[in-house]
């Protein structure tokens, strides 16, 4: 199962994909994760990607694609990969197809989580992660348990100044991907407001 998953920041593309990697056995590939692990290492390639993820800006598609071409070639990836916050523009979304039609694949769904601005800003100033697991909360919707509370972090790219940025780089150069998808054939929208629980039903229809 080759699988995109689309949305805005705070989306809920983190939250769900869990449930989902867990049903096909797939990796969750999120190149935000793998972004932060290079910032985390402090090498030369994570100090220029912070200088664009700080100011709530996309990182070049050269080094985007590169990153995740090397990570699909992985044995892992044989059944399937959930790919979480790329492709994030046209040009990515070209390379990829690109990419796998190498690999003589094909994608099989791209699920787009539709969520307002509106709902998104307190979802993200809320959002703490622990750094042990990966896992995410949110202060009011889904406070970590006592025991890990005191080791979860905010991203820096959490605030309100820069998810407004954020929110400008998706809808410029994220939200045509919509579009190229849907003449595809491949787009299925998914309400992404409500408890993350109806939310899951309603992608596990997609796959229904
Ligand atoms: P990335 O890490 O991909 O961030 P993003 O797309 O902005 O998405 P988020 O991770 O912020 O949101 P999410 O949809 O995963 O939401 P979550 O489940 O955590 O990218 C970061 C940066 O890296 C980019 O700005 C860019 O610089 C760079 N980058 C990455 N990929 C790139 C690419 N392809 N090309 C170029 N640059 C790239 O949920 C959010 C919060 O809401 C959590 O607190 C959660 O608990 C809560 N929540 C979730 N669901 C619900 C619900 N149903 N109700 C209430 N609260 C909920
Ligand atoms: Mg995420």
């Amino acid at each position: 199962m080759d699988l995109i998953f689309l949305g805005p920041p705070g989306a809920g593309k983190g939250t769900q994909a869990k449930a989902i990697i867990d049903k096909f056995g797939i990796p969750q590939i999120s190149t935000g994760d793998i972004i932060r692990a290079a910032i985390r290492d402090g090498s030369e390639l994570g100090k220029e990607f912070k200088s664009y993820t700080d100011k709530g800006a996309l990182v070049p598609d050269e080094l985007v694609v590169r990153m995740v071409q090397d990570r699909l070639a992985k044995d892992d990836c044989k059944p399937g990969f959930l790919l979480d916050g790329f492709p994030r523009t046209l040009a990515q979304a070209e390379a990829l197809d690109e990419l796998l039609k190498g690999m003589g694949r094909g994608l099989d769904h791209v699920l787009l989580l539709d969520v307002a601005d509106e709902v998104l800003v307190d979802r993200i100033t809320g959002r703490r992660s622990d750094p042990e697991t990966g896992r995410v909360y949110h202060i009011k919707f889904n406070p970590p348990p006592a025991d890990v509370a005191d080791r979860c972090i905010q991203r820096s790219d959490d605030t309100e100044e820069v998810l407004k940025k954020r929110l400008d780089e998706y809808h410029a150069k994220t939200a045509p991907l919509i579009p190229y998808y849907e003449k595809a054939g491949l787009l299925r929208n998914i309400d992404g407001t409500g408890t993350p629980e109806e939310i899951r039903e309603r992608i596990f229809k997609v796959f229904a």
